[in-house]
């Protein structure tokens, strides 16, 4: 038996069987941060819609950035059924047409030239081949990132990425630098263009230090999300150029037309060397990442930079290609930046109007909304509240509410979502 105290405090709006599988799950899964124990148990989505397993209906604004395209969209699934009825699977050394057609889509769909491509089933998995290749093409062994930044749970992207509670305990990787991010000062204080010129100035410090990395590993925008000044990331590109130093954009979380491009790169016209994707790419259903690099980075032929079983799954491509052409078909990329424009507007006035409140941002359907410094305790609170509600979103860095709507969403739910969110902020006030 589970020892309740392990679980905590189940809310009081639990239904039975939710409460029942929280408590199963948290006896039969090794426990660790974010994932056991759990707040709820799902049995059924759609679209932009969570149905615990009492019935109770949730609005997801936040779906682990794997819902752009809704959940159980009805051509992903028939796409899936079909190839289930005809190719299931597809052992190493073989290959075939989903995945083939996949990889030459997504290097057509790069902006940046003439593109070779890999997939992995993780965004940890993308971030590692793509770091890989870098020390291959570079011949160095060193990366740069931003500090407090997230690209992956494996033992190289924990180290590579720039959480440190998360790496406790475990063997240090060597050769990995960080750097205060541009959305903040070495002090903590968010200072917009000063903070991305401080950030810039410590990079340079460290580039004239180390005189160039294998890669400098970015998500362009930040997914909680934070948004460059429109030089940053020029600046960077030529730091990078100077010191044959290789960009990589990871674009996991952000990419896939959540920011209102299909790459969010496309907003700052920064070619990077490598982009990695990965979540919503597999349609909201399977796992699927991928390392989309420019095709003269094809140098590795003679080691395994991503052998991975299930590199070149047909059910797992045919996902992908559907997601590709769902997004184009019902103009989701356009809808995100369309949708984003209004939704930031609309918060941008609810931060004006509440004392709580000190600011909103946001970049097509990637948006958030920051506690003043005297709420900032309040950041957990309010998501477990909208939760409660029937919106679920999540408090980054524990002092933004993160709100990352489906790209189907309509206009509509997306307002009442706002709704929602506003009415809980309000009762936080009195
Ligand atoms: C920006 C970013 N990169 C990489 C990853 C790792 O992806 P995965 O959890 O699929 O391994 C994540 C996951 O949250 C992410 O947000």
């Amino acid at each position: 038996m589970t020892d309740p105290a392990s679980i905590g405090r189940q809310p009081e709006w639990l239904g039975p069987e939710s409460s029942s599988l929280v408590r199963r799950d948290a006896a039969a899964f090794l426990h660790q941060v974010g994932s056991t124990p759990v707040v709820s148990a799902l049995r059924a989505v759609e679209g932009i819609w969570l149905e615990d397993a009492d019935g109770r209906r949730i609005m997801d604004l936040h779906g682990n950035s794997c819902h752009n395209l809704g959940y159980a969209h009805p051509r992903v699934i028939a796409a899936l059924k079909a190839q289930l009825d005809t190719l299931a699977f597809c052992p190493r050394r073989f290959t075939n047409d989903p995945a083939t057609a996949l990889a030459e889509r997504l290097a057509s769909l790069w902006p940046y030239g003439s593109a070779r491509v890999l997939f992995g089933t993780s965004g940890t998995d993308a971030i590692e081949m793509a770091v890989k290749l870098a020390y291959v093409a570079t011949g160095r062994k060193t990366t740069l990132a931003f500090e407090d930044t997230w690209h992956g749970a494996a033992l190289g992207a924990l180290w590579i990425g720039g959480r440190a509670a998360e790496r406790q305990g475990f063997p240090q990787f060597q050769g990995c630098w960080h750097v205060p991010p541009y959305w903040r000062r070495a002090t903590g204080t968010l200072a917009g263009e000063a903070a991305a010129m401080a950030c810039l100035q410590a990079v340079k410090d460290l580039f004239d230090r180390c005189g160039g990395f294998a890669a400098f590993l970015a998500e362009p925008v930040r997914s909680t999300p934070h948004v460059p000044p429109d030089w940053f990331w020029p600046e960077i590109r030529e730091l990078c150029d100077q010191t044959g130093t290789l960009l990589i954009f990871d674009e996991v979380a952000t990419g896939l037309g959540k920011t209102g491009c299909l790459f969010t790169s496309e907003h700052f016209s920064v070619r990077p060397d490598i982009t990695v994707l990965g979540k919503s790419l597999g349609g909201g259903v399977v796992p699927l990442s991928a390392v989309i690099a420019r095709a003269d980075l094809n140098v590795a032929g003679r080691l395994a930079i991503g052998h991975y079983t299930h590199e070149k799954n047909p059910l797992l491509a045919a996902a992908g290609l559907v997601t590709l052409a769902v997004l184009e078909g019902e103009g989701l990329v356009a809808r995100s930046r369309e949708l984003g424009a209004d939704a930031l507007n609309r918060l941008s006035r609810m931060a004006q109007d509440s004392a709580l409140l000190c600011g909103a941002n946001g970049l097509g359907l990637l948006m958030s909304l920051e506690l003043d410094a005297s709420a900032r305790s309040m950041a957990a609170l309010i998501e477990r509240d909208c939760l409660r509600r029937g919106v679920n979103l999540t408090a980054s860095e524990g002092r933004f509410l993160t709100l990352s709507p489906p790209l189907v969403i309509e206009a509509a739910e997306l307002m009442e979502a706002i709704d929602i969110v506003a009415a809980s902020v309000g009762s936080k006030e009195l």
